[in-house]
């Protein structure tokens, strides 16, 4: 079952699952030629593939139903590939409680959805491999607060359920994926207005393009699809809860994060005690990189008050 998968990235893992031979559920919502879950359905099959598609929401309201298209077709499901994404941009002091909760519901709680749904019928055969699809957007991207918030949640979200259905033979990972696909130019787009920000901030922040030497060449959706493949085999048995970064000819595995620093003092601490020890031990050498001149007109950020 992949969502999302009318277009882009998730269209390319349906072709590619289907070649390798599975039985593909292509879930979108989308209705506009080019999009549509059925375009997919009828590419695999020209191919000789085998695929069934769904326009159900990957929601909470959609996901039993998608979940239900598969079964009612294979009995089962062996793969979810949680890929579906729409949201909105925005300043953080005027972002839209609607844009939020659209965020949010397709690329976390919908995920969830997805997987909730899944996993007794993946615990009931003892195997099963579920994809969550994060970004690098998820370490703090300027105008998408929303969708940032998400991804990253979706680690989380990767790394609870690897660990508590780990024990019925159910794998859960997550991949950053990097590829100018057809969202690309929308996107840019849309950060338009942030983009002398980003400049200014990322550098080479993992978030952004920025932080690749990979060109547009190289960057192309179809580089994205044979490592998720790959990790829903048995040679990836030992991967669970794991994030990797797949961008051109890359794929990284990224760290976990650790605690880079710590200070300890018997019976606690008090405001004093911090002001003698804590910009020496533990806050020593950070610098605030986001006081930049480049600032909005504070009329916009007294919006809120009106
Ligand atoms: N393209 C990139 O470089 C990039 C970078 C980082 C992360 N990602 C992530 O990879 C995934 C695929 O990205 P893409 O660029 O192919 O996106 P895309 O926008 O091209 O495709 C997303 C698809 O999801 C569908 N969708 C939206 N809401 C849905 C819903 N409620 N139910 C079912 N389908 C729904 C859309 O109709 C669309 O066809 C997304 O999760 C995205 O956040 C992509």
């Amino acid at each position: 079952m992949i969502t999302g998968a009318g277009r882009g990235l998730g269209r390319e893992h349906a072709l590619l699952f289907a070649r390798e031979g599975a039985r593909v559920l292509i879930n979108d919502v989308a209705t506009r030629e080019g999009s549509r879950a059925s375009d997919v359905v009828a590419e695999v099959e020209a191919a000789g593939g085998i695929a069934v598609a769904n326009t159900d929401s990957a929601t909470w309201e959609g996901a039993s139903s998608i979940v239900g298209t598969a079964v009612d077709a294979w009995g089962t499901v062996d793969i979810l590939i949680n890929n579906a994404t729409a949201g909105g941009y925005g300043n953080v002091w005027d972002f839209s409680q609607a844009d939020w909760d659209r965020t949010i519901a397709v690329n976390l709680s919908g995920y969830f959805a997805m997987i909730r749904q899944t996993v007794p019928l993946m615990a009931a055969q003892g195997s099963g491999v579920i994809i969550n699809t994060s970004s690098g957007g998820g370490f703090g991207l300027p105008g998408l607060v929303a969708y940032a918030s998400a991804k990253e949640g979706d680690i989380g979200l990767t790394r609870t359920v690897a660990k508590e259905v780990g024990r019925f033979g159910i794998r859960c990972n997550a991949i950053r994926p990097l590829a100018l696909a057809q969202s690309s130019d929308s996107f840019d787009e849309a950060m338009l207005p942030w983009a002398r920000l980003m400049q200014a901030t990322t550098g080479d922040d993992p978030a952004t393009r920025g932080g690749t030497s990979l060109g547009a060449e190289v960057l192309t959706p179809p580089k994205i699809p044979p490592f998720v493949a790959w990790l829903c085999t048995d040679a990836a048995a030992n991967v669970n809860g794991r994030t990797f970064k797949i961008g051109g000819d890359q794929v990284s595995l990224l760290e976990e994060p650790g605690l880079e620093r710590t200070i300890e003092h018997e019976g606690g601490w008090t405001l004093d005690l911090l002001d003698a020890e804590a910009p020496s031990g533990l806050t020593k050498d950070l610098t605030n990189r986001w006081t930049l001149e480049d600032r909005p007109d504070l009329a916009d950020l007294k919006k809120w008050a009106d």
